[in-house]
């Protein structure tokens, strides 16, 4: 992802970038970084593969930035056995913080409600939301893996070390 992002891009999302509770997202670990930079990751690669195949590239931006958008550590989250299956219901709760936030187009709404199809129930109405699926699934790899080669190079190193 470049440092300096689009001036079209950012003026498509830069309101969601600037609201108080979005921001709240840097604190959430998700994967190897935070909700906010993964959240960002995969708008901007659904904006630019969109632009190519002439998608909706305003909607993919918007419903992509807002996809994850729950306030919480899921690790945490999963520890309460009253809790109910993060996967299949934090796309819910990212609906509802957006809607609170943020008017949004149907296209949006079910680009977030799908973004775990096919583990959520319904097909996707719109190639922007199966795009942003898509996206989601290869950042979310990318960034677990990434973390995970991480984690095992500082593995070898540490043991290197001791011997
Ligand atoms: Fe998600
Ligand atoms: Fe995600």
């Amino acid at each position: 992802m470049p440092e300096k992002l689009e001036e079209e891009y950012l003026g498509i999302i830069q309101d969601i970038l600037d609201n108080e509770e979005f921001q709240t997202l840097k604190n959430f670990y998700h994967h190897n970084s935070s909700i906010y930079t993964h959240s960002l990751r995969v708008s901007y690669y659904s904006y630019k593969v969109a632009k190519v195949l002439e998608l909706d590239h305003k909607a993919v931006a918007r419903g992509g930035l807002l996809h994850d958008f729950f306030s919480y550590d899921w690790r945490e989250y999963k520890k309460n056995k009253n809790n109910k299956n993060h996967g299949l219901e934090h796309p819910k709760t990212a609906l509802k913080n957006a809607r609170k936030h943020f008017q949004v187009t149907k296209k949006e709404e079910d680009i977030i409600l799908k973004h775990m199809w096919p583990k959520v129930f319904g097909m996707p109405k719109f190639k922007e939301s199966i795009l942003v699926s898509m996206i989601d699934k290869y950042c979310a790899t990318e960034e677990f893996y990434g973390g995970y080669k991480e984690f095992v190079q500082n593995k070898v190193k540490f043991f290197a070390q001791a011997s």
